[in-house]
C-alpha cells in the first residue's frame, strides 16, 4: 500500500477493519515494526484528533515524527506555475521533495478550496505532494475524503452493532458556514463494503456528489429515514450542485430527542468537531447513544493499522532488520 487515500486503496476493507479491531485489543503487540523510521504529518489546515491520533500511533509503533502546520509555521506554498512573483515563498516541488528526505512516510492533510469543484475533485494538492515527494502518502482529510476517519467509523459500527445488518443513517445537519464534503463522502465510500441497509437524509440542494453514494437510498425526508435507525450519523456539508454554497436550512434538522424517539434507539456518531445544539443537541451528545469519544478512540488504532501496512508493503525487510540488529547488538 504507498497510498491511502480512500478506501480502494486497500485490497481487502473488511480485514482491514478485523485488523484495527484486533490491533486495538493489544496496541503494544508491534512497537518496532516502525523503528529507525520517521512519518511526517503535514497540516495544512486545522486539527486535533487527526494530528494526536496519528502521532500517537506512529509512537505505539516504535516510529519517529515529524510535524509542520504549514498554514501557521511554514512558507507559504505555491501549487502553481512559476515565476513566484506573488505572496507565496516556496514551491510544493521543493516542499514535498525536501520532506521526503527527511521522512519514509508522509500524511497530508488538504481541505478542498470550495470555489472550484473540479479542481477540488482532481485533488491537486494530494497529488503533487506524492508527485514531488517520492514517498507512500498517507491522507489526513483531503478534498474529497477522510480515509481513516471512516476506518474508525467502520470499527465503532462493527463494536456496537447487535445486529448482523444494521440501519446506518447518514443525516445532513445545520450549520453556520459550508463544510467539506470529504466525510460524508468517505463514510459512504466505505458503507459500499458493509452488509447494512444504508439511508442519506439531506435536503435537495445538499445532494452529495452521486459518484459516492450509488448503493444508498437517498430521501429529503429526515423523520422517515430515521424510523427504525440502528446508528445515526450526524454531519453537515456544503452544497454539491451548486458548488461550495452555504446552505442555511432551518433548525428542523438539527438531530434532537424527539427526532432521537423515531429511532431503534440509535447510536449517535459525529467525526467531530461538533456545533453543539446547531447539528445535535448537547443532551444526546452527552447520553449513552453517544458514539463520539469511541470514534475518536478509534483513530488511534486505524491510523496504527494503516501505518503498519504502509511499512510492511514499502519497507519489507525493515523490521527483520531491526531484530538481526538487536541480535548483533545482544552478541557483541
Ligand atoms: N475528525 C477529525 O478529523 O478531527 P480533526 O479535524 O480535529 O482532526
Amino acid at each position: 500500500m504507498k497510498y491511502f487515500t480512500t478506501a480502494y486503496d486497500t485490497p481487502d476493507v473488511l480485514q482491514l477493519i478485523q485488523d484495527a479491531i484486533s490491533l486495538k485489543e493489544n496496541p503494544n503487540k508491534f512497537s518496532e515494526i516502525g523503528k529507525n523510521l520517521t512519518l511526517g504529518l503535514v497540516f495544512m489546515n486545522p486539527s486535533l484528533r487527526t494530528r494526536l491520533s496519528t502521532q500517537k500511533a506512529s509512537q505505539l509503533l516504535g516510529m519517529n515524527s515529524l510535524l509542520v502546520n504549514t498554514s501557521t509555521d511554514g512558507w507559504t506554498l505555491e501549487f502553481g506555475d512559476s515565476p513566484m512573483n506573488g505572496t507565496t515563498v516556496e514551491h510544493i516541488k521543493e516542499a514535498a521533495g525536501v520532506m521526503g528526505e527527511y521522512c519514509d512516510i508522509i500524511g497530508v492533510r488538504s481541505f478542498p478550496g470550495l470555489t472550484d469543484r473540479e479542481k477540488d475533485e482532481r485533488e491537486e494538492i494530494l497529488l503533487q505532494w506524492m508527485k514531488h515527494s517520492g514517498k507512500p502518502i498517507l491522507s489526513l482529510e483531503s478534498a474529497t475524503r477522510h480515509p481513516l476517519q471512516s476506518l474508525s467509523d467502520m470499527m465503532t459500527i462493527i463494536e456496537n452493532s447487535k445486529k448482523k445488518k444494521p440501519k446506518v443513517v447518514l443525516t445532513w445537519a445545520p450549520h453556520v458556514k459550508a463544510v467539506p464534503h470529504a466525510v460524508a463522502n468517505s463514510f459512504s465510500e466505505w458503507m459500499k463494503f458493509m452488509d447494512a441497509e444504508f439511508v442519506i437524509a439531506c435536503p435537495d440542494e445538499v445532494r452529495l456528489n452521486e459518484e459516492y453514494t450509488t448503493h444508498a437510498t437517498i430521501t429529503n425526508k429526515q423523520d422517515e429515514a430515521l424510523e427504525g435507525a440502528d446508528f445515526v450519523y450526524v454531519k453537515s456539508w456544503a452544497e454539491w450542485n451548486n458548488y461550495g454554497k452555504y446552505f442555511s436550512s432551518n433548525e428542523n434538522w438539527l438531530l434532537n430527542q424527539k427526532k432521537l424517539s423515531l429511532t431503534n434507539d440509535a447510536k449517535i456518531m459525529h467525526c467531530l468537531p461538533v456545533r453543539r445544539d446547531v447539528e445535535i443537541q448537547s443532551e444526546i451528545l452527552e447520553s449513552k447513544n453517544s458514539l463520539v469519544m469511541q470514534q475518536a478512540g478509534n483513530r488511534v488504532y486505524a491510523a496504527q493499522t494503516v501505518l503498519k501496512k504502509m511499512i510492511e508493503s514499502n519497507y519489507p525487510n525493515h523490521s527483520e532488520k531491526i531484530t538481526s540488529k538487536q541480535f548483533q547488538n545482544i552478541k557483541s
